[in-house]
């Protein structure tokens, strides 16, 4: 088990920093037309394909590589009566549509946690044009001490934390251009038990085991003592 099994296991709608509230703030600024093609990477349990879904009417296809998390979005979007459609990947570094499928790719506390500057890649690749990217990710507040670093790696599994300068130059070398941070703030620790307002979070008898609770543990400890390490930033890049 790892922290984003506990995640899943949870069934944590908004797994990601600023929660659903930070979600709400880039939804009440964007303009999506009825027609447009929307992409969730890593749509985790559905939260945010649903809300999209249901507030601007458009198709969305989010995708994930944990069934789990497949399994449960599917569930919402039943439970909500809406038609985003859950597909499993079985592989990270790409994403099985044709070039220019979609105006929108949506990935929150996604793209961090892989071979970064493929995946982003990848989202210019599937965008049509004009298309955009609206990316919420952890960022470093500086370069993180090697200690930091090697902590990160064994709790999120990531291998590198950018900076929020970086985080818009791995963008604009994909091709993004402009790309703008329309938000950042501190790391707002993911609240694995409240579940955010989130009536529909399906939680697994996973998330009650020792080893669950170990991790629920670990990732406090290292926010209370190294969270002053981490920022977030919402991230908007126009193809
Ligand atoms: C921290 S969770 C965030 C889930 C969701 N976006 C949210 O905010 O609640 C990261 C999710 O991304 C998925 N994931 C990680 N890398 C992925 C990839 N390359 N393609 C698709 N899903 C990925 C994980 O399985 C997990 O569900």
């Amino acid at each position: 088990m790892d922290y984003h099994d506990v995640l899943a296991a949870f069934g944590v709608g908004s797994a990601h920093p600023g929660g659903f509230t930070g979600t709400t703030f880039w939804m009440d600024r964007l303009q999506l037309s009825v027609g447009s093609q929307v992409l969730e990477v890593g749509s985790g349990t559905g939260r945010t394909a649903c809300a999209l879904s249901e507030r601007f009417g458009v198709k969305v296809i989010g995708v994930d590589i944990r069934q789990e998390m497949v399994d449960k979005a599917r569930k919402r979007a039943q439970m909500m009566s809406l038609d985003p459609d859950f597909i499993l990947l079985d592989r990270s570094d790409i994403l099985p549509f044709p070039d220019q499928s979609f105006d929108l790719v949506v990935a929150e506390s996604v793209t961090v946690f892989n071979q970064i500057e493929a995946l982003v890649s990848e989202y210019y690749r599937v965008l049509r044009r004009p298309g955009h990217v609206i990316d919420t990710e952890m960022a470093a507040t500086s370069s993180l001490p090697p200690e930091v670093l090697l902590e990160v790696k064994e709790l999120y599994g990531a291998m590198t934390v950018p900076t929020l300068k970086e985080w818009k130059s791995i963008y604009m070398a994909a091709g993004f251009e402009p790309v703008q941070s329309i938000v950042s703030g501190p790391a707002r620790e993911v609240d694995l038990q409240s579940e955010e307002h989130d009536g529909m979070a399906i939680v697994s008898p996973q998330a009650f085991s020792k080893e669950a609770s170990a991790i629920v543990d670990h990732h406090f400890n290292f926010m209370s003592d190294k969270g002053k390490w981490f920022q977030y930033g919402v991230f908007q890049a126009v193809k």
